[in-house]
């Protein structure tokens, strides 16, 4: 991944440029990388702070050969890759939270956003946004970041460069990719219930119909997380999680 790479010294979204990109024919595993985001974009319609310098925003596109049923594996198998290439270089205790994001001590300090489009009922391409908090300083970030957000750099206590950091982000999601196609989702199943930090402990996950509150148990083969509630077991498939980390 990356051997095609556009370089963005400040734009609104690496998503954008990447969803522009992927229409024109870029190759699979193609990425976008930039210093600075002024619209960066996160998940359920939200912004992402992207300020300059201190991050990894970044966007790959995929071409998976997959029906369009099977397209929440990527989203697993994305955290499960980037928190590898992130544990590889930083030896940090680095959780998943479902879906996709990666937490430290319980804040947040990478969040990725599966975009994708369809033809028919097949994949036509994927993009994979990862934003990734490396040597920000956590106090000059806005109030409602703040609490609920890390960046490695504090919680290493020394600042990481950034290039190795990318490099082995990129050749884990690779491998796991790779192996995927191969084998299918299993593996990814288990290397991300290996790495959750919810799971056995009682969650409230808002959907779009409401809320389910209970004991997250472990994914389906579709991706969904499964929720143990008082009357059964509940498989959800879009939602904010929230428990207490404790
Ligand atoms: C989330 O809400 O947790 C997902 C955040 C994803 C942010 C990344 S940064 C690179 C890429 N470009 C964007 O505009 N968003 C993603």
């Amino acid at each position: 991944f990356g051997r095609e790479m556009r370089y963005e010294p400040t734009t609104p979204s690496t998503q954008v440029i990447a969803h522009q990109w992927a229409r024109e024919g870029a190759p699979e595993g193609a990425l976008v990388i930039a210093e600075e985001q002024k619209q960066g974009r996160g998940r359920l319609g939200r912004t992402w702070h992207s300020p300059p310098q201190t991050g990894i925003w970044m966007s790959l596109i995929l071409r998976p050969p997959i029906p369009l049923t099977d397209a929440s594996h990527l989203t697993l198998l994305a955290s499960v890759g980037v928190r590898e290439g992130m544990y590889r270089v930083t030896g940090l205790p680095i959780r998943i939270k479902w879906p996709n994001d990666l937490l430290i001590d319980g804040k947040k300090v990478c969040g990725i956003l599966t975009e994708l489009r369809g033809e028919q009922d097949r994949v036509h391409y994927v993009i994979l946004g990862i934003g990734i908090n490396v040597n920000a300083d956590v106090n000059q970030w806005p109030d409602d970041i703040k609490d609920v957000a890390t960046s490695l750099a504090k919680e290493k206590g020394t600042k990481i460069h950034r290039p190795p950091l990318v490099a082995a982000i990129l050749e884990e999601l690779e491998q796991i990719y790779d192996r995927y196609l191969r084998e299918g989702f299993s593996f990814i199943r288990e290397k991300w219930e290996e790495t959750a930090g919810m799971l056995s402990q009682t969650i409230t996950a808002r959907t779009t119909q409401g809320s389910v509150t209970g004991v997250a148990m472990r994914l389906n083969e579709q991706g969904a997380l499964l929720i143990r509630t008082a009357t059964g077991i509940t498989p959800v498939y879009s939602a904010e999680v929230e428990w207490d980390a404790g």
